[in-house]
């Protein structure tokens, strides 16, 4: 396996009124392809912060990031959101879909952001429509979000975080908002798509969870304390 991931010596910072967080301290950390991995810590321990970094949506003060074998350390915002589209899946504990939209709608959206590409209509609904069938909701297509249950709604958001085939997934607290029948059929998904290969990152506060995981984070205020 090579390596998909490698932070060094990472330090970021949130500038408050009049003082500093010191929110993540020296992070060094190794992510192959296809790993599994879990970010664990309690609350306010730097783990969003971490994931946000490592999807480039927030910035990082020092240190250096290198993804795929480049060092993108320092790129602009349009490079961080080519990157984005073309590599990226994310997986949010609240879900995020639009109600305005159908549900194939809000599945099809990341192929209407990708720039340069302009995916025809026919191949676009080809896609929205296997990636629902992977998640079990080909029939929920024309409904409306706001008709489903929560473990649906998510199962909906993990369709649309693969219609671009992304490499790496990230999933913060993906099953937070679940009750635990539904939290395992949301981990026997993302298990089953990091057999197919995808590398999933996925932050939680779940113990139970850490069974699906080849490789465990332990985070505590900003330190990787410990990896199992
Ligand atoms: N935008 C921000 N500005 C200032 N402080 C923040 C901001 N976001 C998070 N924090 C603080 O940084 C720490 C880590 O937050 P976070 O990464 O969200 O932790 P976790 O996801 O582990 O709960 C917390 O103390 C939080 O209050
Ligand atoms: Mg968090």
């Amino acid at each position: 396996m090579s390596n998909l991931i490698e932070l060094t010596n990472i330090n970021k910072y949130y500038k408050l009124k009049d003082s500093k967080l010191h929110v993540l301290k020296d992070i060094n950390l190794t992510i192959e392809q296809g790993d599994f991995v879990m970010i664990m810590g309690k609350s306010g321990s730097g783990k969003t912060t971490l994931l946000n970094l490592l999807g480039f949506l927030d910035h990082f003060d020092n240190g250096k990031y290198e993804f795929n074998g480049k060092d993108v350390t320092h790129l602009s915002e349009n490079e961080r959101s080519e990157l984005r589209n073309s590599y990226l899946g994310f997986i949010f504990q609240q879900f995020h879909l639009i109600d305005a939209l159908s549900i194939g709608q809000n599945v099809e959206l990341p192929l209407l952001y990708k720039e340069g590409t302009d995916i025809p209509k026919k191949e676009r609904a080809r896609r929205v429509e296997k990636y629902l069938e992977t998640v079990g909701l080909l029939h929920k297509e024309k409904q409306s979000p706001s008709q489903l249950s929560g473990g649906q709604q998510q199962r909906i958001a993990i369709a649309r975080a693969l219609i671009n085939n992304p490499y790496l997934i990230l999933a913060d607290e993906p099953t937070g908002a679940l009750d635990s029948k539904t939290r395992e059929e949301i981990m026997n998904i993302l298990k089953k798509l990091n057999e197919e290969n995808k590398t999933i990152i996925m932050v939680t506060h779940d113990d139970d969870l850490t069974k699906y995981a080849s490789k465990v984070i332990h985070l505590k205020d900003g330190e990787i304390t410990k990896v199992d």
